[in-house]
């Protein structure tokens, strides 16, 4: 048996370092939140996309499939996951052995199919959740999550904590609708939020940019502040194409429209900044009280 003594010394020292040596050390993730006020609007095909997207631009990129209980981001990338956030909630695995290797070494943390306590956690357990993720934070440049429609608490405890949102709709007036009361609902939990609007599978671009201006409008109207609009995508069959074949589209067929569009929405300039003062997931814990 170890005294208090010679287990003191067992452990890892820590080290001095020097300024020049903390400014070298990894920076925490940037995040970037995708939501939609209506279901079904691309915001799963936007986030796995642009998972790829970023990676293929040499960042270390962790997918987290927050849809929790009706995730589907892993049929989209042709993955098996054996572990989901719900083991993680559990306390289970951790969040690091959670992890799935997806296409060119992206990472998946998976949402989890059919499982309850995923559906409807309590506030206990998102707080649980949230700690154990906050490792992965110090392992990634870039946490792209991927939400389910809508305005669950575990949705505006996301969007409280982030510093960026790509907001997806659709042009029909349902989804700018559904879109327009998460923007004000986002913008009334994180004043300092910046929001990209992308309208997703568009007929065509006059329809789109009628659905900007639309958004837009209503947004300067009633809250005296909009969106930025980042693009839009049209409707597509390749994205149909690659969702069947489970590779996303941008590798799928890049010379699509779709791919083409959703990699330049892969640039906007937000997503290279998106970070918070403070550790994301300790802010996203902050919002549960
Ligand atoms: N640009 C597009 N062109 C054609 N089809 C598209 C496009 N974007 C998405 N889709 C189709 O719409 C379907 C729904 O997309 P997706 O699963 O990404 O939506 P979602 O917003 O994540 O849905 P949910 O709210 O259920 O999470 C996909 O299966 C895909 O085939
Ligand atoms: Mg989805």
């Amino acid at each position: 048996m170890l005294n208090r003594f010679q287990f003191s010394r067992l452990r890892p020292r820590r080290r001095q370092s020097t300024p020049a040596q903390e400014s070298q050390a990894k920076a925490p993730a940037r995040v970037v939140c995708i939501a939609s006020g209506k279901g079904g609007t691309g915001k799963s095909v936007m986030a796995s996309n642009l998972a790829v997207a970023r990676t293929r631009m040499g960042e270390k990129v962790l997918l987290v499939d927050f849809d929790a209980g009706l995730a589907n981001a892993h049929l989209l990338l042709g993955l098996a996951p054996d572990y989901d956030l719900g083991h993680v909630m559990e306390g289970r695995v951790s969040a690091r052995d959670a992890l799935v290797e997806g296409p060119l070494g992206l990472r998946l943390l998976s949402g989890g199919v059919g499982r309850d306590a995923l559906i409807n956690p309590t506030r206990r357990e998102l707080d649980r959740l949230f700690k154990a993720l906050r490792p992965m934070e110090e392992e990634f440049d870039l946490i792209i999550i991927d939400h389910g429609a809508g305005m669950g608490y575990s949705t505006v405890a996301h969007l409280a904590a982030t510093s960026t949102l790509i907001l997806v709709t659709n042009h029909e007036v349902t989804a700018l609708s559904d879109g327009y009361a998460l923007y004000k609902r986002a913008m009334m939990v994180n004043k300092t939020l910046r929001v990209g609007l992308v309208v997703n599978r568009a007929p065509d671009e006059r329809l789109a940019q009628a659905a900007r201006e639309r958004f837009c409008a209503a947004s300067q109207r009633f809250l005296g502040l909009q969106p930025e609009f980042i693009g839009w995508v049209p409707a597509d069959p390749a994205v149909g194409h690659s969702v069947q074949s489970r590779v996303p589209a941008i590798m799928h067929a890049p010379e699509s429209p779709a791919a083409k569009a959703i990699s330049a929405i892969a640039k906007w300039t937000p997503l290279d900044h998106a970070r918070t003062t403070s550790a994301f997931y300790e802010r996203a814990r902050k919002a549960l009280r």
